[in-house]
């Protein structure tokens, strides 16, 4: 077919432009990429574990890659044992390594094979937000997302009574994302009773998302839901060696869970990809069974970042924020300023170079008053400067009627 011309009549694709786009890739790639163009400087703030990934776990994968041998399609073997261990060990969580593990090419796909094999047209999902742009995903499989906002005033912690109202009798799924993103709330070990109590009354099932496990500050405990009484049964638990092992190249992730529950993700992630990238999982399973001590510096640097951002916020009142108890991002209000969220997201990055994303992506279609944007604290210290700076500086300007760019990216 010629470029440019319109395609068969026929061939209407499922996905159409109504379908929506990730919202942090389209700000990250598309919209700084334009900025590029445009002669902007911008940063990468991509990052969690920023140091280059150590010698023993780069070798690894790269011996895969050479011995061109390909794992099970539930995932490489002695990963799944590893993985089943570090559950035991760090999670309170028994899953048999043989049927009850996936390894996925990230905890993306964990989460939408999983929201394929369960949701059927109609189905409703509840959640919590701000969060992570899964409805979208819901939505994508016919199902119905019900996202119950939480409050700034509350630090994102969850109102079980409102989360309780949003449960009909449709509902079938509950997704939880802890550590949260955008928000980095981390729930407490009542607030899970709560929920979990919640799960059993309705016969949900719990899909609990803690691909940022392991980024948890100062006095905050990560609690895996599937390791309260009687969760086992009816949780699929996901997790990131993306994000918590810095495997940005490798994207790899796993679900995990009882026997039964799985299978069907399994179906649905065997027709998608038959199996996941070997020299992906020898890298993880170096990171997972090998030394921690990188790990650990790439943490300290995390708490300094955010201990940076947090001392600049302090510095004025005009952007307020509840300070992260896990996972990399700060999710900052400036409502005060009185400009609209891709204006302000727009300036901040014409000007300054600084890509971040603005909030409504988070609220699940729900009306989410004033104005938020995401910013990342992963990136190295300098970067983290920059950016704050920037975000600083771009409310300066938003205060001062200096006129907000409009460079349509
Ligand atoms: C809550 C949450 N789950 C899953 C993912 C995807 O993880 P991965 O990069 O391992 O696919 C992300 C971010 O990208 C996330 O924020």
């Amino acid at each position: 077919m010629p470029d440019g011309s319109p395609p068969a009549p026929n061939l209407i694709p499922a996905v159409t432009d109504a379908t929506p786009r990730v919202p942090s890739t389209i700000w990250a790639q598309d919209i700084a990429a334009v900025a590029k163009r445009h002669g902007v400087d911008v940063i990468s703030l991509a990052g969690g574990i920023t140091d280059p990934l150590p010698p023993h776990v780069v070798e690894a994968g790269a011996a895969a890659l050479a011995s061109d041998r390909r794992p099970h399609s539930r995932g490489d073997a002695r990963l799944r044992e590893a993985i089943s261990e570090k559950l035991s060990r760090d999670n309170g969580i028994s899953v048999d390594p043989e049927s009850g593990i996936i390894v996925t090419n990230g905890a993306m796909q964990a989460v939408a094979c999983t929201l394929q094999a369960y949701i059927e047209p109609g189905d409703q999902v509840v959640m919590l937000g701000p969060g992570f742009f899964v409805h979208h995903l819901i939505s994508f499989y016919g199902g119905e997302p019900r996202v119950v906002l939480c409050r700034e005033e509350d630090g994102y912690h969850v109102d079980v009574d409102r989360l309780r109202a949003a449960v009909t009798e449709r509902t079938k799924v509950l997704l939880l994302i802890n550590p949260g993103n955008p928000t980095g709330v981390v729930y407490t070990m009542e607030e899970l009773q709560q929920i979990a109590e919640l799960a059993e009354s309705h016969d949900l099932l719990v899909i609990s998302d803690e691909a940022y496990e392991r980024f948890v500050y100062e006095g905050n405990v990560h609690v895996s839901i599937a390791s309260l009484p009687g969760m086992a049964r009816r949780t699929l638990t996901i997790h990131s060696f993306t994000k918590c092992y810095g495997l940005r190249a490798g994207r790899i992730g796993f679900a995990a869970g009882d026997s039964q529950l799985i299978a069907p993700v399994a179906k649905a992630f065997e027709w998608a990809t038959l199996t996941g990238n070997p020299a992906s999982q020898a890298m993880a399973w170096a990171a997972l069974v090998g030394p921690q001590d990188w790990i650990e510096k790439g943490m300290r640097e995390l708490v300094d970042n955010r201990d940076l951002i947090r001392r600049r916020l302090e510095e004025s009142d005009l952007i307020s924020t509840v300070v992260p108890q896990g996972a990399t991002f700060y999710y900052l209000n400036f409502s005060r300023l009185g400009v609209g969220e891709d204006e302000f997201c727009n300036h901040l990055l014409a000007r300054y170079g600084v890509p971040t994303v603005p909030g409504a992506s988070f609220a699940g279609g729900e009306m989410q008053e004033g104005g938020y944007l995401r910013l990342p604290f992963g990136a190295g210290i300098d970067t983290i400067e920059r950016a704050i700076g920037g975000v600083q500086a771009a409310a300066e300007d938003a205060i001062s009627g200096d006129p907000i760019s409009t460079r349509g990216f």
